[in-house]
This record gives structure tokens, sequence and C-alpha cells, in this order.
């Protein structure tokens, strides 16, 4: 069925193409959209003359070099008589490009871009294999080599990969652009001591190229046409543990007792998304817990989401972070934003649809608090993107000339969440579920666009209702700016407790200590961003001793007390500081407070420097990239 809705759509968008050429359409070959809104600004290929369809690669690792190398085979599909095809590289070193019969075929890298890399036009003439033997460049964007003192088991080193939303060209040559989907599969070669995964199901295929005895080998394939910033590796010392019939965790062996204990309800989360989006198509549903230097809080790479260790809070309180990467497996990974500019339908889907995952899993009231706390987020995001007529507060926006990495804000996130829950409330629950559900399945394997998405969402469930088009304001929400008037409201009551107890605490009264020990961490973020954001010394100082905030075992709570801490510049708590932008790199926790100590000139910059000296070699580039452009330290490094 999938496939030959795939397939009928491909044959649909030939025809609109106006090539009235018999086609040979392979199964699963995913579309290219051909519409104006959904080329890709941030990739160099031209897929609808000639895309990559499917991508083999056998590569090995090679720690001592810091470089993934081997050969990559693409697949191409292109409209009659096409003789070259453009690929993305950022970086790589190409030793030779053949087709398959081993011809060398010419090719050029042109002129490079400091975000996009270069394109790499090949000439391939009639040819539609092309075989690339290339290694990736020590400085790779999306890899990060970890020494073995900066892992868990202080044995081993160790390899990981962020392929979101455009580094993968920097160790993958193929067309990175989320709407040309393709297949791959892949053989690694890594030290024998060491696990290789990847996002994709185990190969069991032997490798064409077999390693020598020092080394060993593990295949991958995705049969399902998925983005390439999908492609994800890690290599290191890993072990496995089961959570349920169809979920897992792997991580160092030291960690793998705290991970498995704190991802116990994963089985149930997937039964609940299911229920509630139709079938996971994925298979297996595995987890990747890394080291402390992985960039993001997830990344929802198919079959296996990759998690930052930070999440382990020792009670499940931060696992909402796993019922988002989930429901990735439907908004983002089978319905996929087409380009980047429309990545709120990616993380605005998602993030409704975690919520609804959690009240199904932990109930009304803890999702109703996060909602709460989402709309607060959100009109952060709009003070901090240039209040109600900021251009960036639109979800649908304009990245000309910018990476991609600039729409990653709480606008994609929370007003995309915000958005669709107005339009649950408007219309109803259940009859809001039906579309949406709805909206995967026709969608599913598929680049999308908001132009899509509101001729989806007028044809499946406005139907012509004129009196509820105008209600729902569907277009002022994706091309304005602001928040539309019809927004549904948080429930005022959610955190009835503790905002009087923010009220009491501008009043001069500390919250009480067993008040305190019976909130969820939810509420104490609640409490914690709600007070004033001035807080004198003193305060600061009862908070701390009373709750032992800056060295809080949960990292949430850590963060947004040391926020505090940076804002009121709070001497006592600079240790605390510097130890937590140490002994982790998560961007979402080291960009704003190394930030804001850099731009406090006075207090903040000479600790900015100090602590980015120190830890910048243990951050992921994703993470160094922004950083950088600090200028904190000398020579730019
Ligand atoms: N897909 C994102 C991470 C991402 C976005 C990486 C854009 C690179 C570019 C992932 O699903 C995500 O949203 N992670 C969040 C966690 C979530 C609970 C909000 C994060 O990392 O903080
Ligand atoms: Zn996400």
């Amino acid at each position: 069925m999938r496939f030959l809705t795939a397939a009928a759509a491909a044959l649909l968008l030939m025809s609109c193409q106006g090539d009235r050429s018999p086609a040979v359409i392979e199964p699963k070959v995913a579309p290219i959209l051909d519409a104006p809104d959904a080329v890709d600004i941030h990739s160099y290929a031209k897929p609808l003359e000639a895309r990559v369809t499917h991508l083999d690669l056998d590569l090995a690792v090679d720690f001592a070099a810091k470089r993934i190398g081997g050969t990559a085979t693409l697949d191409i599909q292109a409209k009659p008589g096409v003789r070259e095809v453009v690929l993305d590289d950022k970086g790589l070193e190409i030793e030779a490009i053949v087709d398959e019969t081993g011809r060398p075929l010419p090719f050029k890298v042109g002129p490079k871009d400091e975000n996009l890399g270069a394109p790499l036009t090949i000439e391939m003439g009639d040819k539609r294999k092309i075989v690339i033997t290339y290694k990736s460049a020590p400085d790779a964007g999306a890899l990060q080599w970890l020494t073995p003192e900066q892992t868990a088991g202080k044995k081993h080193p160790y390899l990981l990969s962020q392929g979101q939303s455009i580094e993968n060209r920097a160790w993958i040559p193929t067309q990175d652009s989320p709407g040309i989907r393709q297949t791959w599969s892949a053989h690694i070669a890594v030290p024998a001591e060491l696990t290789a995964v990847m996002s994709a199901p185990k190969w069991d295929e032997p490798d064409p190229t077999p390693p020598p005895p020092n080394m060993k080998s593990f295949g991958f394939r995705m049969a399902n046409p998925v983005a390439p910033y999908l492609i994800a590796i890690a290599v290191g010392d890993l072990a496995f543990r089961e959570l349920g019939p169809r979920t897992g965790v792997w991580t160092e062996p030291a960690m793998l007792d705290r991970a498995a204990a704190e991802l116990a309800d994963t089985e149930k989360m997937v039964d609940a998304a299911e229920a509630l989006y139709g079938p996971y198509q994925w298979g297996r549903y595995d987890m990747l817990v890394l080291p402390p230097s992985f960039p993001f809080g997830g990344m929802e790479n198919p079959t296996l989401t990759f998690l930052t260790p930070t999440f382990i809070a020792g009670d499940k309180s931060l696992t909402s972070l796993i019922a988002h990467e989930l429901a990735h497996s439907w908004s983002g990974n089978l319905a996929t934003n087409a380009t980047w500019a429309d990545f709120w339908l990616n993380e605005g889907m998602t993030t409704y649809a975690e919520r609804r995952i959690v009240e199904e899993i932990y109930g009304p009231k803890v999702a109703a608090q996060q909602v709460a706390l989402g709309l607060d987020a959100m009109n952060k995001a709009i003070e901090e993107n240039g209040g109600a007529t900021g251009p960036d507060t639109r979800l649908h926006i304009d990245l000309k000339g910018r990476h991609p990495d600039d729409g990653l804000t709480d606008i994609a996130y929370e007003k995309g969440a915000a958005f669709l829950r107005t339009i649950e409330t408007i219309v109803g629950r259940e009859r809001f579920d039906e579309w949406l559900k709805g909206w995967f399945e026709r969608h599913q394997f598929e680049p999308v666009t908001t132009s899509i998405f509101l001729a989806d969402i007028r044809e499946h469930l406005v139907k012509g209702d004129k009196e509820l088009e105008d209600r729902l304001m569907l277009d002022q929400w994706v091309y304005q700016p602001g928040i539309p008037s019809n927004i549904a409201r948080a429930d005022p009551q959610a955190f009835a407790a503790v905002d009087a107890a923010v009220a009491a605490f501008g009043a001069g009264t500390l919250p009480d200590a067993a008040a305190w020990q019976a909130w969820t961490t939810d509420e104490r973020l609640r409490f914690l961003n709600r007070i004033d954001r001035t807080q004198p010394a003193d305060r600061l100082a009862a908070l701390d001793r009373a709750f032992n905030l800056s060295r809080a075992g949960n990292n949430e709570l850590r963060f947004a007390f040391l926020t505090l801490v940076v804002a009121n510049r709070f001497d006592p708590a600079v240790p605390a500081l510097e130890e937590f932008l140490t002994m982790q790199g998560r961007r979402k926790f080291v960009r704003p407070l190394i930030t804001s100590l850099a731009e406090d000139k006075e207090w903040g910059l000479p600790i900015a420097v100090r602590v980015y000296a120190r830890a910048r070699a243990g951050y992921h580039p994703v993470t160094t990239r922004d950083l950088d452009k600090l200028g904190l330290l000398k020579r730019g490094k």
C-alpha cells in the first residue's frame, strides 16, 4: 500500500514535469516536490534533474586519523538526457569517482560557502550508478571524536555523529536535503574491541571488503526512504539492554543500569503513540545514551534515538524528551519538512504529539503543566526574536543567506505546538486526532511543506466550513509574526500552588521546604522560571542553601538556577557554574550561559573566557560553531 502510494506520487510528479517518456519507477522511491516553496536553498542538489535514490556506504573508522573513509555507491534517477548529478560536499577528500564498471567519471568541486559547503558535480553521462572513494576531513562538523578520558569507561575512544540539519555532507557524499529521501545501507569497519551502531536495522549481508583481523565490520540497512540528515553513527565500547519487546538501550557499560532505569517507560510510550498516530513503521525503537558532549537533548535518528545523558535525573522526571524523539517517528521521519524553512512542521507537530503521549503515560495534569511551561517558553522566544512583529516569529521562516539552525528557536517548537493545540481546542479532540493520524498516513515517507499542510487541513478537516475557516486563522498562524488572538490559553490552574509560592517569594518568603520536596520537577521549573529575573545575592544564597540548586542532580533545574546566577552576578555559585559548563556540552545549556557571561563585559566575560578555554575541547563542533563566534579565545579557537 505504502509503496503504491509512493510510486503513484512519483508518476504524478513525472507527469507534472511534462515528461512524457515512460518512467521506470523503482519501488519505494519517494517523490521530489516541484513547487517553488519546496526548493531547498541549503543544498546544491538539483533533484528535479537528477536525484539519489539509494546510498550504500562501505567505510572504515580511523580513530588515529579522525577520519571515516571508503566508498559511497549512489543510485541515481535522472530525467532522460541528463548527464550530470550535483551532490553536497563539505570538506570531503575525494580520491576517485567511477561508474559501476570502474571507469573514471570527471567531477569538480565548486566554490565553498561557509555554511553550505560546496557543490560536487559529477559528469555521469548515461550512467546511473556512481562509486565515490573518499575520506571525511578530521574537522568534519558532523563528527565528534572523543578520547578515552572523555568517555564514562575511560578506556576506549568514541565517535558520534549529528546530521541535522546540514552536517552529514561532511562525511557522506550525497544530496543532503530533507526533501530528497533515500534508502541506504552500510558496512562499517571499526577496531575489533568496539561496537558500531547506526540509525537503521542490522543487516547480515557480508561486508564486500572484509576487514583485517584487528577490525570488525557491522552491517545496516534502511529499507524505508529517509531524509539524509537522519543517517547517524556512533562507535564506542557499547552495551545493550532490552527494555521491552521492541525497545532497548545502548550505552557504555558503566551507564547501562542508570540509563535502563530512566527509560523504563519507553515501551508504553511506543504503544501510546501508535494508538494516537497509527502503526510504528520502523521496526525497533532503541535508544543510544551518549557521552555528555552530545550537543542536543535528543535526536530522532530512525530506529535509534540519540540521547544526552543529562536527561537522567534518577526519577524519570525528564523523560518527556523520549516522548518527543519518539513522536518524530511520525512527525519528521514519516512526514518530513521538505526544506528547513518549514522546520516547524517537524518540531511543532512533534512537541504537540510529545505532550499527548505524556498525557497518556503520566496523566492530564502533568501534560497541562508541560503545555503551560511551553507557552512561557513561546512567549520568551517571541521577546527574543523581535517581539510581535519580528519576522523570525513566523512559523514559515525566511532563511535566505542564513544557516538553517538560525530557525532552531522555540518559535518552531512552541508556537507550532500552540497552533496545533488551538486547532484541537476549536474542532474538538476527536476530530483533530483523526485528522492528524490521517495526515501521517497521507504523507508517510514524503516531504511536506507549509502549503501542503494548509491544503491538507482545508481538504480533510475544514471541508469548506466558512465559519470554521474564519475561527482557525490558519494563514495568520503560519505566515504572520506574533501570536494570533485565538490561541488556546494554558490552564490557569495548572500551577496554582506554585504560582502562589512565586508571589510569596516576591514578597520575601522562601517556599516551604516540605512543599518544595513535594513539588515535581516541572513545578520547580515553573518556580525558578517565574520568579523575578533580578534577585539579590542573599535571596539566591537562601534558595541555593535550602534546595541545593547550583549543584542539582537534575540538570534542567540546575540550568534554570544557573541562569539566575549569571543574570545576578552571584559569585558563590561560579565554581558550580564552571563545573556545569565543563562536564557536559548540551548546546541548549552551554550556549545561553556562556553567551550571557560574555555579554556581561565586566563580571561575566573573564569567566566566559576562562571556562570556554577549558571546556571547548569537550564540546561537539555543532556547539563550538556558534560559541566560537563570540570571539572568546584568540585565533578563533
Ligand atoms: N531534531 C531535534 C534536534 C535538532 C534540531 C538538531 C535542529 C539539529 C537541528 C530534536 O528532536 C529536538 O528537538 N531535541 C530537543 C529536545 C526536545 C525535548 C525539545 C533538544 O535537543 O533540546
Ligand atoms: Zn525535535
